[in-house]
C-alpha cells in the first residue's frame, strides 16, 4: 500500500486503542494516515496519542474555522484514497445507514466520493440486534465494505461476535480494497459450505465426522480476500471466521441444506463441507444403557449439491468436493458427474486423515484430472480462488 492515503475515522469503543496499533501497521506497509477521531473516542485515546503515531494533524471537530479555511470538511473526506472507520460503534453506524451528518466524522462519511471500510466492534447484543442487522445491510446495499467482527471473549465480559479483528488481519482488509487487481471477484457473491455436520441420535449424543472445516474456511477467507462477497455456511467448528466472511452457522445437514438455500443467488459456490449422508429420528430424551443397544431408524439426508446444481438458482459455478479413501482421482470424476457439478476437488483422506493442515488434490473438470502437488490448504485454497476467478475473467 506504498503512498496510499488512508483517512481512518476511530469511533468511541474500548477497541479504539487498537486503532493505535493500525495506525502503525498501516504505516509500516507504506500507507500514510491522517486520523479523525469522534467525541466518544476521545474517551479512550487522545488525539496527541494519534497525532504522534500518525505524525500529522489530527481532526476532531466539524466547526473548527481554521481548518475549514485552510482544509475543508469535503476536501478532508476526499484527499484519502480510502476511509477506514475504526471502531465502528453501533451509533456511529446507524448514523451511516440514515445519512446523519451531525459531527466532523459522520459528515465526512456523507461527504466522501472514495470507498469506505468499516470494521465494527461492540457488544454481541447491540451486534445482534435487528436494527444493528438493518444498519449492516443498508451499508452493504449502499456498496461500503463493512467486516464482521471477531468472536471471542469481549471486555463487557461476554463471549460472541463483536470484537475488533486485530489491525493486521484490518490491514489485509485494507490492502485488497486498495487494490483492484487483487480483487477479481469484486461484485461475485460465494457461497461456501464447510466442516462437518451433526446429526442428533438424541438430546446429547449426535453422528458426526472428522471434518476440522479448515479447508473450507482457508477457500472462504480466500475468495473474501479476492473481493467476493462471501457466505459461509459452517457446521460445527471452532475456528475463527475470516476477515470480511459473513458466517451462518448450522448444525444438521438439513439446516445446512436451507441454509444454502435462502443464501442464493450465487454466482460461485464450493461446497468443502462433510455432509451426513444419513440422520436418524432423534429420541426426545436421553437413550438410557439398560434398554439396549438403540434401534436406530435412519433417513436420507438432502444432498444439497446436487440439489443445487439441479436448482434454477444454480450458481454458474458450482465446485463439489469428494473425501475417499480409494481411487479419489476415479471416483472423484464418476461424483462431478452424478452431482452434476463443474469440478470436483478429490483428495485421498486415508493417507491425509482429516484434520490436517495439508492436503494434496485433484481437481476434475471436464476438460480431465489435474494432480495437484501436496500443499498447505491455505495454497490449496489460494489456487483454487484463483482458478475461479480466471473462470469469471475469462483466462
Ligand atoms: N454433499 C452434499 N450433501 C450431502 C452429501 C454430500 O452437499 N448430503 C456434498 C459435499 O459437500 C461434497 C460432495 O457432495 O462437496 C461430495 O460429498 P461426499 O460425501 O464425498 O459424497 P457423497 O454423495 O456422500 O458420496 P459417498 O458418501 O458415497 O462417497
Amino acid at each position: 500500500m506504498n503512498g496510499k492515503r488512508i483517512l481512518l475515522i476511530i469511533g468511541g469503543g474500548i477497541a479504539a486503542y487498537k486503532s493505535c496499533e493500525l495506525v502503525r501497521v498501516l504505516r509500516r506497509r507504506g500507507a500514510s494516515v491522517r486520523c479523525v477521531v469522534t467525541k466518544s473516542g476521545q474517551k479512550f485515546v487522545t488525539p496527541m496519542t494519534l497525532a504522534a503515531l500518525s505524525e500529522d494533524k489530527v481532526y476532531t471537530d466539524l466547526f473548527d474555522l481554521k481548518d475549514e479555511a485552510e482544509m475543508g470538511h469535503i476536501q478532508l473526506s476526499r484527499q484519502a484514497d480510502l476511509l477506514v472507520v475504526a471502531p465502528a460503534t453501533a451509533d456511529l453506524m446507524a448514523k451511516m445507514a440514515a445519512g446523519i451528518a451531525d459531527d466532523l466524522a459522520t459528515t465526512l462519511l456523507l461527504a466522501t466520493d472514495k470507498p469506505v471500510l468499516v470494521v465494527p466492534a461492540m457488544n454481541v447484543r447491540m451486534w445482534d440486534h435487528p436494527a444493528t442487522r438493518r444498519n449492516v445491510a443498508t451499508l452493504r446495499a449502499d456498496g461500503l465494505t463493512v467486516l464482521d467482527p471477531d468472536e471471542g471473549p469481549m471486555a463487557c465480559g461476554e463471549f460472541g461476535p463483536g470484537r475488533l479483528p486485530e489491525p493486521e488481519a484490518i490491514a489485509d482488509a485494507i490492502a485488497t480494497q486498495l487494490d483492484p487487481a487483487a480483487k477479481p471477484l469484486t461484485g461475485k457473491h460465494a457461497l461456501v459450505t464447510a466442516g462437518p455436520t451433526q446429526e442428533p441420535i438424541d438430546p446429547v449424543r449426535v453422528i458426526a465426522n472428522r471434518s476440522s472445516g479448515l479447508q473450507g474456511f482457508a477457500i472462504a477467507e480466500a475468495l473474501a480476500k479476492a473481493g467476493a462477497r462471501v457466505t459461509l455456511v459452517a457446521g460445527p467448528v471452532s475456528l475463527p471466521t475470516p476477515a470480511g466472511v459473513n458466517r451462518i452457522n448450522v448444525e444438521t445437514a438439513a439446516q445446512m441444506a436451507a441454509a444454502v438455500d435462502q443464501s442464493l443467488p450465487a454466482d460461485v459456490a464450493v461446497m468443502v463441507a462433510a455432509v451426513a449422508d444419513w440422520r436418524v429420528d432423534a429420541a426426545p430424551a436421553k437413550l438410557k444403557k439398560e434398554a439396549g443397544p438403540p434401534q436406530l431408524n435412519w433417513q436420507k439426508n438432502p444432498d444439497i449439491l446436487a440439489t443445487l446444481c439441479a436448482s434454477p438458482q444454480r450458481p454458474h459455478l458450482v465446485i463439489g468436493f469428494a473425501a475417499e479413501t480409494e481411487d479419489a482421482a476415479d471416483q472423484g470424476a464418476a461424483k462431478r458427474l452424478r452431482k452434476g457439478c463443474d469440478w470436483i476437488v478429490a483428495n485421498n483422506v486415508s493417507q491425509d486423515p482429516m484434520g490436517g493442515t495439508q492436503n494434496r488434490v485433484h481437481l476434475i473438470h471436464a476438460d480431465g484430472t489435474e494432480n495437484w502437488d501436496r500443499m498447505d490448504k491455505a495454497q490449496v485454497a489460494q489456487q483454487l480462488v484463483q482458478r475461479i476467478s480466471d473462470a469469471f475473467c475469462g483466462n
